[in-house]
């Protein structure tokens, strides 16, 4: 395919400071995704940082619970943090709350309520957050564990058709990653794990997945403050970075007009390779280590060493 007929799908900017980079220059608008780990992890903060940070007039939000608590209650710890902007609340952000539905048992409402609640405000942004784990207490009593796996597949296919970025948030364990159909489905997963190493909580994440674009590998680790989350890179240099690093120092030949021919002389770290050559090839300071042999300037003593700039 040629450059001028790729499709370029639109980034979306997580708001999570070192995030970006990590997923691999943001999120894929569009997408549908998965943010998984135990509780407690930071989920719903994350997925509130996102919906902060991208909720406009042209593009709304709802954000689908089901805790039994009106939402300014159950955000109460949300507005400590900076990036909750309460103007946002109801008018680009609105919080669905589905205990209703979910304690008539009955999960074919539910969905029929989010479908209806999509359709009638068009958003451009959707989080169902811990819908797995409340539910399974509640309407898998009368659906048992089938009804709930179906309906969540049937959910996921619902918000992956969507003309929106959607994330389902979720306690899941990472065993199901292989035979939980909604993984398939999901253009990205993004796991945060916790642990306690002596008096702390080391907190980490995996971009399991992300369609379309290159993620950075292995777990990145992040904290949680009042700003909510922020994410520490763990940067794993490209190859030719690598190289123009080993070779950023030059150092003089000591050969009149060689210098200039080599854009400045040899590679630092290649001056020892000097002694390899024939001693009749070899520059004056490569062959004698007496600086007044080579008419006083022996580079291997002093080396006269420049910085090429970085390539960008
Ligand atoms: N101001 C803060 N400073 C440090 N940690 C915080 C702060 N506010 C919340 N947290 C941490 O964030 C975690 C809650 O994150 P939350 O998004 O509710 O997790 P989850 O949705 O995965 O259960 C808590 O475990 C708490 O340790
Ligand atoms: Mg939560």
């Amino acid at each position: 395919m040629t450059e001028s007929r790729r499709v370029s799908i639109r980034k979306l900017p997580t708001g999570v400071p070192g995030l970006d980079p990590v997923l691999g220059d943001g999120l894929p608008e569009y997408s549908f995704n998965l943010i998984a780990g135990a509780p407690g992890t930071g989920k719903t903060t994350l997925a509130h940082q996102i919906l902060f940070a991208n909720a406009t007039p042209d593009r709304p939000a709802l954000y689908f619970t089901v805790l039994g608590e009106p939402p300014l209650k159950m955000l109460r710890y949300q507005q400590q943090m900076s990036f909750f902007d309460s103007s946002k609340l109801d008018s680009v952000i609105r919080f669905i709350n589905l205990s209703q539905e979910v304690m008539e048992k009955d999960l074919s409402k539910v969905l029929e309520r989010i479908v209806r609640e999509l359709e009638q405000y068009a958003p451009g942004l959707v989080v169902v957050d811990s819908f797995r784990t409340v539910v399974r207490t509640a309407a898998s009593i009368e659906t048992g564990e089938m009804g709930l796996q179906h309906f969540l597949q049937r959910l996921a296919l619902y918000l992956t058709s969507w003309q929106a970025t959607t994330f389902l948030v979720g306690e899941y364990v990472e065993s199901e990653i292989r035979d939980n159909p909604v993984f398939t489905v999901a253009d990205g997963i993004i796991w945060l794990y916790q642990s306690l190493e002596r008096n702390s909580i080391v907190r980490k994440l995996q971009v399991m997945k992300m369609r379309g674009q290159a993620s950075l590998p292995g777990l990145h680790t992040f904290r949680i403050t009042e700003d909510g989350l922020q994410v520490f890179p763990r940067m794993l240099k490209r190859r030719e970075e690598r190289e123009v690093a080993l070779t950023k120092a030059l150092v003089s030949t000591g050969v009149a007009g060689l210098d200039e021919m080599t854009g400045g002389g040899v590679p630092a770290g290649m001056r020892s390779s000097w002694p390899a050559l024939p001693a009749r090839g070899r520059p004056c300071w490569a062959r004698s280590s007496s600086s007044r042999e080579c008419g006083g300037a022996n580079p291997a003593s002093s080396p006269s060493s420049r910085s090429i700039p970085r390539s960008t």
